[in-house]
C-alpha cells in the first residue's frame, strides 16, 4: 500500500486517534498504530466470526467500501468458515488475508485498525473489550452484550477509550426509518403513545426455525469448542450448540436479543425515546418442539418514560404479516414493513378530522434492495467515523439502550415476572 504524506507534525497514530476523538468526544487512550496513515490510505480491517452474518458483511463490505478499507485478517473457530471467507476475499479483494483461530492474536497485530465482530452473542462483550483494549475501532454485531451487566461494563470501559464503536443495528442506516423519523418530528402523526412491532416467520417441517444446517465436514477437530464456549458454562462438544447457538440460553437471549432488539432500537430512534421502564413478556415453544430452550412464540409489552408503549409479538409458525413496526399517533400511522416499504395513513377520525389532518396525503414507498443498501451504508458510516468525518449512527450508547429492552424481555419471560428498569441508577429488578 502506498503511504500518504500526513500534515506536518502529525504522526500516523495521532491522525487516526484524532479522528476517533471527534467521533466519540471521549478521553484518550493509545490506539494501535494501524495501516491507515492518511485520509486516503485504506483502513486495515480484521473480521472475527465469518458465519452467516460475518460473510454477509464481507459481501456488503466489498460492495461498498473496498476503496476505503481492506480486509487484512480473519478469525474463526471453525476452519471451514475461515477457508470460505479467505477464498472470497482473494476473489473480491485480490489479497490473501492472515487467518487466525484465536482472536487475541489478530488483535495483537498492530497493523490492524478496525475489527468487525460477528460471533455468537455470548462472545461479544469480551471480544469488544479486548478489541478496545488493543486500540482497535470496532463494528460489533448486536446485541451489544449477552447480559445487562456486561453492557454496563462495556460502557464503563469505553469511557476511557477513544475508539469508534458502531453497533450492528443497521436499521439506523435505512433511509425509510430516517424518513419516518423526520415525518414524526414534523408532526405528521400527532402525539405518539403507542407502537406495534412484530416479526413472523415460517418454514417447512424439515427446516425448523433457527436449526441452521450443520456443515457436513464439521468435526471436533476443525471446530474449536473451547473458544466457542468462551466464558459460557463448560459442556461436552455439541455441533448443534456450536452451529445453532441461538436455540440455547447460554449463548443467546432468543427472540428478544436476536430480532426484538432491532425493532425496539429503531422505535427508540424514530420516536426519540430513552430505554423502557418496564417489560412484561410471555412466550412458549409451540411450533418447533425439539430440544431448543428458547421460545418460538413470544410477546412483550414495554412501558416507556413519558407515556409510551410498545406491543411486541413474534411467531415462527406463520409469516403472512412479515415483519415491521407501526408508529401509531392520534393523527396518523407510519409503518415500515420488511425494511423495504414505508406507508403513511392519516387518521380519518370518522370523517371529522381537523382540516390540517384531512389535508395530509397518504403515502406508500418501496425501495428495492434496501436491506443490502442499509447494511452497506452502516459500514460506510463506520469507516467515515473512524476517519473522523462522521459520527457513528449506532454508537455504544444506542447499543446499550437497545440491548436493555432485549435483556428485560428475556429476564421477564424466564422469571415469569414483570421487570423494571431504572435508567437513573442503571439497575433492574422484578416488580
Ligand atoms: N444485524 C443483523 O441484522 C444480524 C443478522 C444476523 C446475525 N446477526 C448477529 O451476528 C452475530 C453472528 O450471527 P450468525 O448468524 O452469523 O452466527 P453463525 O453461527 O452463523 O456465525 C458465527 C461465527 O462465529 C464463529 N465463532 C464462534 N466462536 C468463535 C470464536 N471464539 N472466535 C472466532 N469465531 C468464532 C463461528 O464458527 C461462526 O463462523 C450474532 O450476534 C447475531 O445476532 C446480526
Amino acid at each position: 500500500m502506498q503511504q500518504q504524506r500526513l500534515p506536518d507534525g502529525v504522526s500516523r497514530r495521532e491522525f487516526l486517534g484524532g479522528s476517533a476523538a471527534v467521533a466519540l468526544a471521549a478521553p484518550f487512550a493509545a490506539p494501535s498504530a494501524g495501516a491507515a496513515t492518511g485520509p486516503n490510505d485504506k483502513i486495515a480491517v480484521g473480521i472475527i466470526g465469518l458465519g452467516i452474518r460475518g460473510s454477509y458483511l464481507l459481501e456488503r463490505f466489498f460492495a461498498s467500501s473496498k476503496d476505503t478499507a481492506a480486509i487484512a485478517s480473519i478469525c474463526d473457530a471453525y476452519t471451514g468458515n475461515l477457508a470460505k471467507a479467505g477464498a472470497r476475499i482473494r476473489t473480491l479483494g485480490g489479497n490473501v488475508p492472515k487467518t487466525y483461530g484465536d482472536y487475541r492474536e489478530l488483535l495483537q497485530d498492530r497493523s490492524i485498525d478496525a475489527v468487525i465482530i460477528a460471533t455468537p452473542e455470548h462472545l461479544h462483550a469480551t471480544m469488544l473489550l479486548d478489541a478496545l483494549q488493543a486500540g482497535k475501532h470496532v463494528y460489533t454485531e448486536k446485541p451489544l452484550a449477552h447480559t445487562i451487566e456486561e453492557g454496563e461494563k462495556i460502557l464503563r470501559v469505553a469511557e476511557t477509550s477513544r475508539q469508534v464503536v458502531q453497533v450492528g443495528t443497521q436499521n439506523r442506516s435505512n433511509p425509510l426509518y430516517t424518513k419516518a423519523k423526520e415525518m414524526v418530528a414534523a408532526g405528521m402523526i400527532g402525539e405518539v403513545h403507542y407502537a406495534r412491532a412484530f416479526w413472523y416467520r415460517n418454514s417447512l417441517d424439515d427446516a425448523p426455525a433457527w436449526r441452521y444446517a450443520i456443515p457436513a465436514d464439521a468435526t471436533e477437530q476443525n471446530t474449536d469448542w473451547n473458544r466457542f464456549l468462551g466464558d459460557a458454562p463448560k459442556r461436552p462438544f455439541s455441533k448443534p450448540r456450536f452451529f445453532q447457538w441461538r436455540l440455547y440460553w447460554d449463548y443467546s437471549g432468543g427472540i428478544s436479543t436476536d430480532l426484538l432488539v432491532h425493532q425496539t432500537d429503531i422505535t427508540q430512534f424514530v420516536l426519540d425515546k430513552a430505554p423502557p421502564v418496564s417489560c412484561m413478556a410471555s412466550g412458549a415453544i409451540l411450533r418447533w418442539k425439539d430440544d431448543r430452550e428458547v421460545p418460538d412464540t413470544f410477546g412483550a409489552v414495554f412501558e416507556y418514560p413519558g407515556g409510551f408503549h410498545i406491543d411486541y409479538s413474534c411467531y415462527f409458525g406463520n409469516d403472512h404479516y412479515g415483519f415491521g413496526e407501526q408508529f401509531m399517533g392520534n393523527e396518523g400511522t407510519i409503518e415500515v414493513l420488511n425494511r423495504v416499504s414505508l406507508n403513511f395513513y392519516p387518521e380519518k377520525l370518522g370523517g371529522k378530522a381537523p382540516a390540517r389532518v384531512a389535508a395530509r396525503q397518504s403515502l406508500s414507498m418501496t425501495l428495492a434492495d434496501n436491506e443490502n443498501k442499509a447494511a452497506e451504508a452502516h459500514i460506510v458510516n463506520f469507516f467515515a467515523a473512524v476517519r473522523g468525518r462522521e459520527k457513528p449512527i449506532a454508537p455504544l450508547e444506542s447499543g446499550r439502550q437497545a440491548a436493555i429492552s432485549g435483556h428485560l424481555a428475556t429476564l421477564s419471560f424466564r422469571r415469569g415476572q414483570k421487570m423494571l428498569w431504572d435508567e437513573q441508577s442503571r439497575t433492574y429488578r422484578g416488580a
